[in-house]
């Protein structure tokens, strides 16, 4: 029988070991490293920009496996019910190195509908950078609703709800090396 954990009131059991994880990273880094070699070459360092909470695990075992100079910083997008007519305020906070002109890698956990990725990205372009990619360990290609690139994937899984390896369901779960899967849908 398969390894099962109850985060509240929903039961999960494993989908991807930590090994198959690893090896994503791998290749997702081996692709990072051959598309950026001359950007570093020429001075510009890139700047890695990780989502909290959900991007803790996968920004350290990425950059680990990145082999390059690079900076790194955190982020989070905060929502909240705003007075204006479009009810829904995202604002993202953290953001404290002058990006201007820097080469910016966005390091999620999971795209799924893409919607919180679009504000991040809208949020980033007044701030001038050179360059933008994303760069996520699980992407739903049968939920992505939206048009711009996500040039970096570790991983297309399908629309099952998972946990693990940072992600979390009501905040459980994100400690966990594996991925797990939810059973009782
Ligand atoms: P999006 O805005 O629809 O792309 O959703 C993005 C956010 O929804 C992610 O940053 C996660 O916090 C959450 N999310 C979407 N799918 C999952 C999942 O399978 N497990 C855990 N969180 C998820
Ligand atoms: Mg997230």
């Amino acid at each position: 029988m398969k390894k099962t954990v109850k985060l509240h009131d929903r039961t999960f059991e494993v989908m991807i070991p930590a090994a198959e994880i690893d090896s994503a990273i791998d290749r997702v880094a081996e692709r990072i490293n051959a598309d950026y070699a001359e950007r570093v070459a020429d001075g510009q360092s890139p700047l890695f920009l990780g989502v909290l909470n959900g991007a803790f695990m996968f920004m350290s075992e990425l950059v680990k496996k990145v082999d390059f100079p690079c900076e790194l910083s955190f982020i989070k997008l905060a929502s909240y019910c705003g007075t204006s007519t479009s009810g829904q305020v995202t604002e993202l906070i953290g953001l404290r190195n002058n990006i201007e002109g820097r080469h910016l890698i966005i390091v999620e956990d999971i795209v799924d509908t893409g919607e919180s990725m679009e504000h991040l990205l809208r949020s980033l372009e007044g701030h001038r950078p050179a360059s933008v990619e994303i760069v996520t360990l699980f992407f739903k290609p049968a939920s992505f609703r939206k048009s711009f690139p996500v040039k970096y994937r570790a991983m297309d899984i399908g629309s099952e709800f998972i946990v693990g390896f940072g992600l979390d369901y009501n905040e459980l779960g994100r400690n966990f090396k594996d991925i797990y899967v939810v059973t009782d849908n």
